[in-house]
């Protein structure tokens, strides 16, 4: 069931996604060559509970910790640990809060100093590859015109398109319907209406689609070992288009 959440409960999503935010904005100054997963999950987490919020993802279905960490031939779900972060690497950041009872969602992948030109472009058309997603978003359009957009956009600058994973309806829980595909056809599935909230989140690789998953249950990997990005917003369906609940404020400093 996709429901459709009144003015009260947007504006607690507005607040949850607003901390999403500011715990990417303080995360960034740390993302550095040097620093481990796990001490970039100690810090989100302090700073998440100090805002008196909660790491939706610790304890959810077992995963143990605030963030996802997601470096390099990691795709999504990576488990901070004691891997020290290094120069050329890229690392995807995906966190869930919940505020008061509502949940915000966002992945971001960051630098970690100078990388290569492969990986800038990586990141800079997954990223863009969400905005032409989201371009779509607005009362009458379906699912399937975004996750279209989306994986035209994808093919078009010749990077894979993971579809074992999708982004999602999201509000009191952190997976709600519709499922939102980053693949499919224009025109099909469920219609948007004013008031829905959706996590939009592409999955992109520098080579194969294909992926695997480690022993540890979690951790999804390219087959081929090359780089992947994912950038994700939650976004409500406004009268006329959207509103990003998680927007970048990085982007200003
Ligand atoms: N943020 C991820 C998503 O979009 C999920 C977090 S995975 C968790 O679905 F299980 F660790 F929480
Ligand atoms: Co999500």
């Amino acid at each position: 069931m996709i429901t459709i959440k009144s003015d009260r409960e947007i504006e607690l999503m507005r607040e949850a996604g607003k901390l999403v935010s500011l715990t990417h904005q303080y995360l960034k100054p740390y993302i550095k060559p040097g620093i481990t997963t796990k001490e970039l999950d100690r810090l989100a987490e302090d700073y998440i509970r100090s805002m008196g919020a909660v790491p939706t993802c610790k304890g959810y279905e077992g995963f143990p910790a605030a963030l996802c960490t997601s470096v390099n031939d990691t795709v999504v779900h990576g488990i901070p640990s004691d891997y020290a972060l290094k120069k050329g690497d890229i690392i995807t950041i995906d966190m869930v809060i919940g505020y008061k009872g509502y949940q915000g969602d966002a992945a971001w992948t960051y630098a970690v100093g100078e990388i290569s030109e492969d990986k800038k472009y990586l990141m800079e058309h997954t990223e863009k590859a969400l905005y032409e997603g989201l371009k779509q978003v607005k009362p009458g359009n379906r699912i399937g015109d975004i996750s279209h957009s989306i994986e035209q956009y994808a093919i078009k600058h010749h990077l894979g398109v993971v579809k074992e994973l999708c982004g999602h309806g999201i509000g009191r829980e952190m997976h709600e319907d519709p499922e939102v595909p980053n693949y499919g056809e224009a025109g099909t599935g469920p219609k948007l209406k004013e008031g829905m909230v959706i996590c939009i989140e592409p999955m992109l690789n520098l080579g194969t689609a294909d992926i695997y998953m480690l022993e540890d249950n979690w951790t999804i990997k390219t087959d081929d070992g090359k780089p992947s990005a994912h950038y994700e917003h939650t976004v409500l369906v406004t009268k006329d288009g959207y509103e990003i609940l998680t927007p970048r404020l990085d982007l200003e400093s």
